[in-house]
């Protein structure tokens, strides 16, 4: 069977000296099911998508599907009926179902960390116990919030709190900065929020110049509270909260959401400040626990329990839908064939509402931290291709920057447009034509000149009524179990993220002797070259 290596250089199971690391050829238990994939793929990868729809008048009919308040249209997918068949074959060979019960259950299915993944129990699924907590932190936050609201809790100086500065670095921000971006005039602020990520100083300074340390309330978020960009972000901001003389006790404008109390209590926050968050919460399937307060800070916690209740939806969705009328098993899938059969090694994130600009930045997270992994659950190294890289950004912007590419570079790059219904304005209806159109030439190619715009591109297209606070949390919980249901797939852990330990250690050790001005033997001719440019 060819293996569908695609990363120049990866060994292949045919060629990997005797003795390697079992090098796993398809995922575990799955050999059956992945060459007779392999065989459709010699069978249709040649065929055009007009071909398809030839053959199959009636895609546009079976090839799509609702879920909660969402349409997903996948009939300019380049699979047919057969292959859709081979690919459930996988999927039960791979024990989805399995797995899906395993994670509402509590195992510990993050086994690189020894951990479950229970960010279901957040919106109301999973064991009695993490709902329990779920629900006492959903408290903490409703009582912060409405104190802040109703002016029972004030700055140091008795004024109420009018901004909010957001400290919190990847999973600790992107989905809060998403959900405040996408709501923001949909429902009503009580507060301005200001987010803070990088360690630039440009990004925190930028927000302190806007706001007032009498009546900002500054919320530390860091699971680990250990991440360098956060805690020296947060420092200064402490700083400036204490700066007012005659005000030292402005400890109450200090919040913290984190799994290291003691050490957000040895920061300084107040132990009665500091919200929990759960263990068995990812960073980057956070944005419906206290990782969230700001969202329920801006828009109030009926907005936020209508976010939950979107996501609920598509929770039950996932857990009751029969696996023809899955939507995450079915994205799940066609990723599966386009990467791992069709050979395609990136996907276009193309939100047309500019309400979800950010989701291109919160996907990329999502997606290619959970599943841009090359060993597999039992430590074996992986012969195939995992999660692509993502990239995108809102239409119809996209289409005056990157979509030439699409339509004429001659890369297999499937895409993802996410549309709003047409509304009554001619801009919006304007916007959402436009992305029918890109897909569609995508799909048909310029019949007048097939050789520079030959079409076949696949692409999913997910529907929203609009865009609030049900459809956000629905679409967020959508992506997260699929995302989820390709780590099982490909057979990797999703849920950690230990690639990223490495360059942590290497800033540690060079930020240090770069300020004493010595540079560990070790260090490269590259990076010396470079640190005496940027001395
Ligand atoms: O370094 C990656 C990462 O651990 C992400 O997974 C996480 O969302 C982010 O850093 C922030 O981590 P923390 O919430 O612990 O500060």
């Amino acid at each position: 069977m060819t293996v569908m290596s695609h990363f120049p250089g990866r060994r292949t199971a045919a060629s990997a000296p005797a003795g390697a690391s079992a090098l796993a050829a398809a995922p575990a238990g799955a050999a059956a099911p992945w060459q007779a994939l392999d065989a459709r793929r010699a069978l249709i990868q040649d065929r055009h998508l007009r071909d398809l729809f030839h053959d199959e008048p009636q895609r546009a009919l079976h090839m799509s599907l609702d879920a909660g308040p969402l349409f997903i249209d996948y009939t300019k997918q380049r699979v047919d009926a057969a292959t859709l068949v081979c690919l459930h074959d996988l999927a039960r060979a791979r024990d989805v179902a399995g797995w899906r019960a395993r994670m509402f259950a509590g195992d510990a299915i993050n086994t690189g960390e020894g951990r479950a993944a229970l960010h279901a129990a957040l919106r109301g699924s999973g064991p009695e116990r993490a709902q329990a907590e779920a629900q006492a932190e959903l408290q903490q936050m409703r009582a912060l919030c409405s104190a802040v609201h109703q002016a029972r809790r004030c700055g140091p100086g008795g004024r109420p709190f009018t901004d909010v500065i957001h400290i919190g670095i990847g999973g600790s921000d992107l989905g809060p900065r998403l959900a405040l971006a996408a709501l923001k005039g949909v429902v009503p602020a009580h507060l301005r929020v200001h987010f803070v990520a990088n360690v630039d100083p440009f990004e925190l300074d930028s927000a302190l110049a806007q706001c007032d340390p009498a009546t900002t309330l500054i919320i530390i978020i860091s699971k680990t509270f250990s991440t360098a960009e956060t805690l020296l972000n947060a420092g200064h901001a402490r700083a400036w909260l204490m700066r007012d003389a005659g005000t030292a006790h402005r400890h109450n404008s200090l919040v913290a959401v984190t799994n290291n109390a003691a050490a957000a209590q040895a920061f300084g926050v107040p132990p009665d400040q500091i919200l929990r968050l759960p263990d068995w919460v990812g960073g980057r399937f956070s944005l419906w626990s206290a990782v969230g307060l700001s969202v329920m800070l801006a828009f109030g916690s009926a907005t936020f329990d209508t976010l939950l209740a979107g996501a609920a939806e598509i929770d039950r969705h996932f857990l009751e839908a029969p696996p023809e009328r899955n939507a995450p098993l079915l994205l799940a899938l066609l990723s599966v064939w386009n990467i791992n059969f069709l050979g395609a090694q990136s996907r276009a994130v193309l939100p047309y509402s500019q309400r979800l600009a950010l989701l291109p930045d919160y996907l990329q997270q999502l997606e290619m931290e959970s599943n841009g992994k090359r060993i597999d659950r039992d430590g074996a190294e992986l012969a195939y291709a995992t999660a692509p890289v993502i990239f995108g950004n809102v239409g119809a912007n996209s289409q005056h920057s990157f979509h030439q590419l699409l339509h004429q570079g001659g890369h297999l790059v499937p895409s993802e447009f996410i549309v709003l219904r047409a509304g009554s304005d001619a801009r919006s209806r304007m916007l959402s034509i436009n992305a029918l159109a890109q897909s569609a030439a995508l799909m048909t190619g310029d019949a007048a000149h097939p050789d520079a715009t030959p079409g076949n591109q696949p692409s999913t297209t997910i529907v929203l009524p609009e865009v609030n606070a049900r459809t956000l949390g629905a679409l967020l919980a959508l992506y997260e179990h699929k995302v989820f249901v390709e780590g099982v797939l490909w057979n990797v852990n999703s849920f950690d993220q230990p690639g990223v330990e490495l360059g942590k250690r290497l800033t540690t050790s060079l930020l240090p002797a770069f300020d004493a001005g010595e540079l560990p033997a070790a260090t490269d001719a590259s990076t010396r070259a470079l640190l005496a440019r940027i001395r």
